[in-house]
């Protein structure tokens, strides 16, 4: 069962990941040796998982159907990349054969769904047609992407076909990175940036045209653009928007914006794909997938392979293992293993469109990126484990987590499809035909209805919308997830018990952060310990600063612990920051204290933008000095529905919903020799088990005090009554404007 395997998670990482952490904790246990606590914090021995029989390598696959067949197998063009100069290449994509027609029917309508296969041309094309007919003379062309890689890939791309330098006539701009200037004429960008500039400037006037790029994906943020720009065409003769899609969801957009907008298919160009799917249900889709990229490699066909993982971790074992694999043939061809994922350093990700030394063959080892919003040419080899990592509203924890899901069959065909686009293919399914049939969703559930939309719904409130219920979705988003966001936002003090913004959630608004990391800062000027807050949200803003290289962990671990600040990991980032400021920000230093000096320049800099926005809205940043309670009393003031109290030794539950959760053995905490009584987390991550990530022990009258919606006071100035009076009120008037959101949503079904 797929949903089953899912939650197992890939058994080859796993493993792996539980044989360091127990060997860390053994260390730590050592260490604690002369401590009643030690051999008590938690170090279970677990027996080692069963690795599963070895299948039959030669024939767990078994031929189903020839996938698609438009075009005749003589067409097929190997290496075309190298072949073809950039402008053969532009013309030789399918969007270039239709040109004309198409912009003929951009041109005549405002607003145009276009759909086409992935690597029509879309993306990098569309942008430079709109150019090329004028459209930049009257503002931006914008192009929205869901995923950040995407967004820099490819306006890295545009500006080499067009012969520019990046950042000048073409750039991007994801979150904390702007590559854009004064001359920028088409601006990539993740739809969250669009989303946040529609805060500055309703009607998006700075842009002549925008593109809804990759609207299939259905990202949060792509959902609620829809709305915003479906108003904003509304107002706006002289804006065009084209919504792209490479799905067949045409139908679907067209009427969202109105019955008589165009849809214009680009005719496609695919070669048949092999489609084969394994006979038995596969037990590690990481060794299922190793053994296959390596059978083809060595089955003597060309062309180059495709693996789907569903993130970093499960890539970089793939990787790891497919090179020790072939390491143990003698005479294996060479072959030029490439990860992509989102938080690859991007001279490693543009590896990926290059070829390979000697014209090597390439296994590329990406994650759902490579499914629809990225095309690399001479992909012949699709190997498809048939999971994905997806965010999805957890209530059990009562709040998002990122786990592994089976894709849906929408998604599998894409994948299958990849194989297809410079030559006839085949594509690996590591599941069965059965499985396909009976256990894949036809598509997938749009992200809206699945995740929390506390930043969504602040940031609709401030612009204007105050009744969420009324604003028009594509797909409503359960009344449950609306309701539970503007239960959490009402509880960080964002909004009133009316529904209404409060100050604080104006605030809050500002700062592209969860509504968490704000409030934190926020609540830091009033406490007068900004200048360490703001060091400590940046640096949870980027991803992995410890760095701990292969063959020399004890020595990084060892470095690591000399940082540490025994009651808190949000301190211990702190005191990594401020010795690194101490040492002159030197990259030397980072490098001898096993930190990764990429991340931390990525910290000043998210930091000093976040202290931009701090200064607007004249917030002072002072600095507490050494006082490192107030500190953690701030960190306390966001995180407060995240407490969990001590249970046992090692484990911890949720005071609220009384879920388990445990410390990390890499958690500051974790080797302190004693375990406070309360704690607040950053988030929690399930892995092996529910693990709170980041860490600080609290006061538990700070949780009464900081958090009065949830934990009993004495001191409060209303009473215990008042309050649940008053929550009682919330609840009603939220479900209000629910049951009018129901009435409204009936009421348009019945219109349409
Ligand atoms: O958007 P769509 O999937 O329709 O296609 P595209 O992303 O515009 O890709 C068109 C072509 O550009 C493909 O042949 C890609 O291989 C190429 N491309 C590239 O070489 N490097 C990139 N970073 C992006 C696209
Ligand atoms: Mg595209």
């Amino acid at each position: 069962d797929m949903a089953v395997s899912a939650a197992r998670g890939s058994v080859a990482v796993r493993r792996r990941r539980e044989m360091e952490d127990r060997k860390r904790a053994q260390d730590k246990h050592w260490e604690l040796a002369g401590s009643k606590l030690g051999n008590l914090m938690g170090v279970k021995e677990k027996p080692d998982e069963t690795v599963n029989p070895e299948e039959d390598d030669s024939g767990n696959y078994k031929e189903s159907h020839q996938f698609a067949s438009h075009m005749k197998d003589n067409e097929a063009v190997s290496d075309f990349a190298m072949e073809k100069t950039i402008k053969q290449q532009r013309e030789y994509l399918p969007v270039f054969a239709c040109r004309q027609k198409m912009m003929n029917v951009i041109r005549e309508n405002n607003v145009v769904i276009i759909v086409g296969e992935t690597g029509s041309g879309k993306t990098t094309q569309l942008a430079q047609y709109l150019l090329e007919d004028g459209f930049g003379e009257s503002g931006l062309i914008g192009c929205t992407q869901p995923r950040r890689v995407a967004a820099m890939s490819v306006a890295r791309r545009v500006a080499d076909e067009m012969g520019v330098e990046l950042g000048q006539d073409v750039g991007y701009a994801i979150r904390f990175e702007d590559c854009t200037s004064e001359k920028t004429i088409i601006k990539y960008m993740t739809d969250g940036i669009l989303l946040r500039e529609c805060l500055g400037d309703g009607t998006l006037d700075q842009y002549s045209a925008i593109i809804m790029d990759e609207a299939h994906e259905r990202s949060l943020n792509t959902d609620v653009l829809f709305g915003l720009l479906r108003e904003v065409v509304a107002k706006r003769a002289d804006l065009k928007l084209i919504v792209t899609s490479a799905t067949m969801d045409a139908d679907k957009f067209a009427d969202f914006f109105g019955g008589n907008c165009p849809t214009f298919t680009i005719p496609g160009r695919t070669f048949p794909v092999e489609l084969f799917h394994a006979r038995t249900p596969v037990e590690d889709y990481v060794d299922a997938a190793v053994k296959q990229a390596v059978t083809i490699h060595l089955g003597g066909m060309d062309g180059d392979i495709l693996i789907f993982m569903p993130g970093q971790e499960d890539i970089e074992c793939t990787c790891e293992m497919i090179k020790e694999k072939l390491g143990e043939l003698d005479e294996a061809p060479p072959l030029a293993v490439l990860p992509i994922y989102s938080q690859l350093p991007s001279d490693l990700q543009a590896k990926i469109f290059q070829r390979a030394p000697g014209g090597m063959r390439k296994a590329i080892v990406a994650t759902n990126i490579a499914e629809t919003s990225l095309t690399v040419d001479g992909i012949l080899f699709v190997i498809d484990p048939g999971f994905c990592k997806m965010k999805v509203y957890n209530p059990r924890i009562g709040m998002d987590a990122l786990s592994i899901f089976p894709v849906s069959q929408a998604s599998a065909n894409q994948r299958t499809g990849r194989a297809g686009r410079t030559g006839p293919g085949q594509c690996y399914r590591l599941y069965t035909e059965r499985q396909f049939k009976d256990e894949l969703l036809r598509s997938t559930v749009p992200e809206i209805q699945r995740t929390n939309l506390a930043n969504v719904v602040l940031l609709l409130k401030s612009l204007g919308v105050d009744d969420l219920l009324k604003f028009h979705f594509m797909d409503a988003p359960p009344q449950d997830n609306m309701l539970n966001s503007m239960y959490q936002l009402w509880t960080l003090g964002a909004l009133d018990n009316t529904g209404q913004l409060t100050s604080m959630g104006r605030k809050m608004v500002e700062f592209p952060l969860d509504p968490t990391l704000s409030k934190m800062l926020i609540v830091s000027a009033e406490m007068g310990c900004s200048d360490e807050v703001l060091t400590i949200v940046s640096m949870l803003s980027v991803p992995a600063i410890f760095f701990r290289p292969k063959g020399r962990e004890e020595e990084a671990d060892s470095k690591k612990e000399k940082f540490q600040v025994p009651e808190s990991d949000h301190l211990t980032f702190l005191n990594v920051y401020l010795q690194w400021r101490k040492h002159k920000y030197s990259a030397k230093w980072c490098a001898d204290n096993y930190l990764h000096v990429k991340a931390l320049k990525k910290v000043r800099e998210v930091r000093a933008q976040l202290k931009e926005i701090m200064q607007d809205l004249k917030l002072p940043i002072i600095s507490n000095g050494s006082e490192w309670d107030i500190v953690r009393k701030c960190i306390c003031s966001a995180y407060f529905h995240n407490a969990a109290r001590l249970k046992g030794i090692g484990e911890y539950v949720n005071v609220r919903t009384g879920i388990p959760c445990f410390l990390h053995p890499t958690s500051a905490l974790f080797g302190m020799g004693f375990m406070p009584d309360y704690v607040v987390y950053h988030e929690l991550i399930m892995t092996a088990k529910e693990y709170m990530q980041c860490v600080t022990a609290v006061d538990a009258i700070w949780l009464a005090e900081l958090g009065p919606m949830f934990y009993s006071i004495k001191e409060s100035k209303q009473s215990r009554r008042e309050q649940k009076m008053e929550s009682v009120r919330t609840v009603e008037t939220m479900e209000a404007e629910m049951r009018e959101a129901q009435k409204e949503i009936e009421r348009r079904k019945e219109e349409s």
